[in-house]
């Protein structure tokens, strides 16, 4: 693993340069606001691992959690229906986002991962919050995301930054097929890195619902889409 204070010193320079020092500043404390999460739940789910370092693909990104305040408000824009609604998180590395949503009264969570150890990592992490899990009942499976056939209840799709290029296109195809077999109003939330493109905005199949501004820093836009029932 690279070590993790160079790359923080590296990111930190590169941000004040592209976003400026206040946006800066808040991300830092975002981090400062993620120990905290994570000491208060007992998990372990930061990290910032390089693609190479996990063996994959140039499509096929590395490890970095999303934000605490990102997830949340994330979850303020979705109105969950208890016990009825899937979530799924399409790379779910150690689990923070699962961990977020296990703590929602969804029916199901399911993290698709495809790295082993990391599987591993939120295997551990869902056991630790067990006690606190409101959700039904909480999956990591170990799949890569271009073969994993999506339950046909899931019906939100949670994304940050897993893939891009041809992998993110045969995940489309996937979620496409799915609702295809089983028509579903299904709710897409992507969180896309800002300045990058977003590569849901041209499907012609989906909705685009609404983009959540983050309150607290602006590196990430919060888009979500809907796929309408037949
Ligand atoms: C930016 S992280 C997102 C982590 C998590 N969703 C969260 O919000 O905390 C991207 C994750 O996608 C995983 N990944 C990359 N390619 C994948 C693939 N083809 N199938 C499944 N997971 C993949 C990586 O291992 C990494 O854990």
């Amino acid at each position: 693993m690279i070590d993790g204070t160079k790359m923080l010193t590296a990111k930190v320079i590169n941000r004040v340069q592209e976003l400026g020092f206040q946006d800066t500043s808040r991300w830092l404390w975002s981090h400062v606001d993620s120990r905290i999460r994570e000491k208060t739940l007992n998990i372990e789910t930061e990290a910032w691992i390089e693609a190479d370092e996990l063996g994959f693909e140039a499509e096929c990104h590395g490890y970095e959690p999303i934000s605490y305040a990102n997830f949340d408000l994330a979850i303020e824009h979705l109105t969950i229906q208890p016990g009825e609604d899937v979530f799924l998180d399409y790379g779910c590395g150690k689990g923070r986002a699962v961990v977020l949503a296990a703590l929602q009264p969804f029916k199901r969570v399911i993290g698709v991962e495809l790295s082993q150890q990391l599987c591993q990592i939120a295997e551990s992490n869902v056991e630790r919050i067990k006690s606190k899990t409101n959700a039904g009942s909480v999956e990591i499976v170990c799949s890569d995301a271009v073969t994993y056939e999506i339950p046909q209840d899931v019906n939100v799709i949670f994304l940050w930054n897993s893939f891009t290029g041809s992998i993110l296109e045969k995940v489309f195809e996937q979620i496409r097929k799915s609702h295809k077999e089983s028509p579903r109003e299904m709710t897409l939330v992507n969180c896309v890195p800002k300045g990058e493109e977003d590569m849901m905005a041209s499907l012609p199949w989906m909705t685009f619902d609404k983009i959540v501004e983050p309150r607290f820093f602006t590196g990430v836009e919060i888009i979500f889409y809907r796929v309408e029932a037949e």
